[in-house]
């Protein structure tokens, strides 16, 4: 029988692996220098938790079961209604605001394509407890201090900022009735994917008339809030929106985030939560997914039965980050290939004790270090192995003493074993 992985489902060789860890290796690095703590949650819940307020594509993209006792439960497709869960249950303990952060594997029944899969990971960053824009900046700050890390420019990928309270604003002012605004932001939000051909069809068959879509596009291709605020004149509540993204524009800029944000509202999001500013990061080439996206969602607390409260963040999978790092160059050789401290060889008949000595003192004093189990190899097979292996310094084994190579420069140095041993400090000294 050939066994071949689920189509959508990816199988981590070590060296796909290395790349994974340099990734959440730089995720959590990011996470705890911006101040936030870490957070995980079951693989499984109960289907209803992720069913209520995420909005119709999610609910259609469930991996559900029901287990034995006739519970109705579902793989995580998201962290965000899981948080909600862990804070509301313990509420009155949480210091606020709370910041957290988690990396978790996801799951979703999407049809797979370049960018979407059916398992990955996704990095989630959120503030709860914090009305202030400041909270909302900080997210996207913490973005973008992961982009800067991973070396990604400015020129290379852009965060795309919106407003949902906007964007209602605007169906109202195109006189789309109030009962229909999920619906008609469910519709907004796959512009960008389609054609305006297609858009518009899609629009029309959504309820929307031909008028309506013409508004809503002039709306959406605003470039400044000043276009939007002209535009949006007489509605109540624009000037506060308005003030509001300035306002994450300013401190975004004091942060040092500026030249990766930009104002676009035809960023509305897909899911059904959010309730304020919204926000995608994408490649300036635009030929991909999005990296990321988030926003503020100030009514998912209390829909899952406790307080209101506010809460914002984002979530940015590994898959189109994967292929961004790829194409633009950035995931360096030696992240693939891994590399060694040490590579300890026998270069003499009767040195293989000693080698072995010298291996575990290494890596008891921290230092990763390894040998070729077979002993009667030749040096020069042992040498081949340890560049290989990218190992910095290859230390060659012979009955009277040792010779230190340092295998980047080539030079090699002679001492006795006593002496390596006496220079190899513990690494994390
Ligand atoms: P989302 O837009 O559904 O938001 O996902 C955020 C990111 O996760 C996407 O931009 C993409 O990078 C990645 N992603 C989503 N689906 C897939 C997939 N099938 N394959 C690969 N990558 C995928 C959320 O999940 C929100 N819960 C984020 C959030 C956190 N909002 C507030 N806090």
């Amino acid at each position: 029988m050939d066994f071949q992985g689920v189509k959508g489902t990816r199988d981590f060789y070590p060296d796909v692996m290395r790349v994974r860890n340099y990734v959440v290796d730089a995720w959590r690095r990011v996470s705890l220098r911006n101040g936030f703590e870490e957070y995980d949650s079951p693989i499984f819940e109960y289907l209803d938790l992720f069913t209520i307020k995420s909005g119709q594509e999610i609910a259609e993209q469930l991996f559900h079961f029901t287990d034995r006792g006739g519970r109705h439960l579902a793989i995580r497709p998201e962290i965000t209604p899981a948080l909600a869960r862990m804070v509301n249950a313990r509420i009155g303990s949480l210091p606020r605001p709370i910041k957290w952060f988690s990396v978790p594997r996801l799951c979703r029944a999407e049809q797979p394509q370049r960018g979407r899969l059916r398992e990955f990971f996704q990095w989630n960053i959120d503030v709860i407890g914090s009305d202030s824009v400041l909270a909302d900046a900080e997210c996207i700050f913490a973005a973008v201090d992961f982009l800067r890390e991973v070396h990604l420019t400015a020129d290379d990928v852009v965060v795309r900022i919106g407003s949902r309270p906007l964007t209602i604003l605007a169906l109202g002012a195109a006189g789309v009735p109030t009962d229909r605004t999920e619906a008609a932001l469910a519709v907004l939000d796959k512009r960008p994917k389609l054609s305006d051909g297609d858009f518009r069809k899609f629009a029309a068959e959504n309820g929307l008339t031909g008028g309506q879509v013409d508004f809503l596009c002039r709306f959406q291709d605003c470039a400044e809030v000043g276009e939007a605020r002209e535009l949006l004149a007489g509605q109540e509540g624009v000037a506060e929106q308005i003030d509001s993204l300035a306002e994450l524009m300013a401190a975004l800029g004091s942060l040092g985030a500026a030249e990766y944000c930009t104002l676009d509202l035809r960023i509305v999001r897909g899911l059904a939560y959010y309730t304020g500013v919204v926000y995608e990061i994408f490649d300036r080439g635009e030929s991909l997914r999005a990296v990321a996206g988030g926003g503020r969602y100030d009514n998912l607390l209390e829909v899952l039965g406790g307080p209101k409260l506010g809460a914002t963040g984002f979530g940015m999978g590994d898959v189109v980050l994967g292929i961004l790092l790829e194409e633009k160059g950035k995931v360096r050789p030696e992240i693939q290939t891994g590399s060694l401290d040490y590579f300890v060889i026998a270069a003499e008949d009767g040195t293989f004790e000693t080698v072995m000595r010298l291996v575990g003192q290494l890596r008891q004093r921290g230092w990763s270090a390894d040998f070729s189990y077979g002993a009667e190899r030749s040096t020069g097979k042992q040498l081949k192995e340890a560049n290989r292996r990218n190992a910095r310094t290859a230390v060659l084994v012979r009955q009277d003493g040792l010779g230190v190579k340092d295998l980047s420069t080539g030079r090699q140095e002679e001492m006795t074993v006593e002496e390596f041993l006496r220079g190899v400090k513990a690494a994390r000294d």
